[in-house]
């Protein structure tokens, strides 16, 4: 059996040893135009040109849990695309978002800055039924997200496609129900994978929608949000703020308003990052169950893009 490796900006010269241990009976090598066909691609944000020569694959493994890079590209017909599903990304993402959505409740930014200042001084408590959390898209990570927030008392919604039943968290589903869910929510958290569907889905009129006092997050991808609606409704007041670890283009261009602004935090696209052994060994057992002929979870459906 024979895996190409290609990745736009991860570490090669770890990952291609890695699948080589994980899979011993595998030739695994990097992929550059003309390399010899292969059984299996592991690939981050390939060229089209390696799907185009690979005409062999049995699967096509994505190494992170969006796929929107890949479907912009035009994929072999039959061939399943498969993703990270979870592969410890999950507790990462749970980790963060407690931590923006906890940092904004308790106001530490503004204890931070008093400190700083030399000033010692309280700020009434907030109400947690005050703050209820949103989470967009209760997959893999949106729900883990969710029941973790939830464990710290706040009310928590959740949207998705299809309804869900999740122990502490009222499901919103479908487009009808995104204006209901927008209402209830004062804390939006956006963990949805990016599609025609859900592009700019984050626009002046969602925003609005939100309680007054809102606050976003967007750990899933930058183009979910309208990076001027949600400047204006934070400077024009209707927002409290938003933490953004996902950018339209990254790196974050020098110069851009996210950079400097003093109501939103930024971090650069870390809030779940792939690990390489785990998603290493996630693949490599998906690769050897697709070998006896069964079936593997994370397999992406194209008609939906995720
Ligand atoms: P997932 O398991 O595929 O979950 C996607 C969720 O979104 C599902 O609940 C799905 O509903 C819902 N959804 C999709 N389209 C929808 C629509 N049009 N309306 C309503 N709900 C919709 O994905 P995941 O593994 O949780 O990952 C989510 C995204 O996080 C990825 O696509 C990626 O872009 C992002 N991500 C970011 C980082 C980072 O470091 N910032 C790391 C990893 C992933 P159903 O359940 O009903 O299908
Ligand atoms: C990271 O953004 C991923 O999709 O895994």
């Amino acid at each position: 059996m024979r895996i190409t490796y290609y990745s736009a900006d991860m570490d090669a010269a770890s990952w291609i040893p890695g699948l080589q241990a994980a899979l011993p009976g595998a030739t695994v090598t990097l992929w550059e135009p003309g390399a010899p066909q292969a059984d299996y691609a592991v690939v981050w944000k390939p060229p089209q040109q390696l799907l185009d020569e690979q005409t062999s694959l049995k699967a096509i493994f994505n190494t992170g849990a969006g796929v929107d890079a890949l479907m912009q590209l035009r994929l072999p017909a039959g061939v399943p695309v498969i993703r990270l599903d979870d592969a410890g990304m999950s507790v990462q993402m749970a980790e963060y978002v407690c931590h923006a959505v906890i940092r904004h409740f308790r106001e530490l930014d503004g204890y931070e800055s008093d400190m700083a200042m030399g000033k010692w001084s309280f700020r009434k408590p907030r109400s947690r039924v005050d703050y209820p959390v949103g989470v967009l898209g209760l997959g893999v990570l949106g729900e883990r997200v969710a029941k973790s927030v939830a464990q710290f008392d706040f009310p928590v919604n959740g949207w998705s496609q299809s309804p869900k039943t999740i122990a502490g968290v009222q499901s919103f589903h479908g487009a009808a129900q995104l204006d209901a869910f927008l209402a209830a929510s004062r804390i939006v958290v956006c963990l949805l994978p990016l599609t025609p569907d859900t592009e700019n889905i984050l626009n002046a009129q969602r925003l609005a929608q939100i309680r007054p006092g809102g606050y976003v997050i967007n750990v899933a991808r930058g183009a979910h949000v309208v990076d001027a609606d949600l400047l204006a409704a934070i400077d024009g007041g209707h927002l409290a703020g938003a933490t953004l670890d996902v950018f339209r283009v990254e790196p974050l261009p020098q110069g851009h308003a996210f950079w400097n602004h003093p109501k939103i935090t930024i971090t650069p696209h870390t809030s779940a990052r792939t690990l390489r052994s785990e998603s290493i060994a996630q693949i490599a057992r998906k690769i050897a169950a697709l070998q006896n002929g069964q079936t593997v979870a994370g397999r992406v459906d194209a008609a939906r893009g995720y």
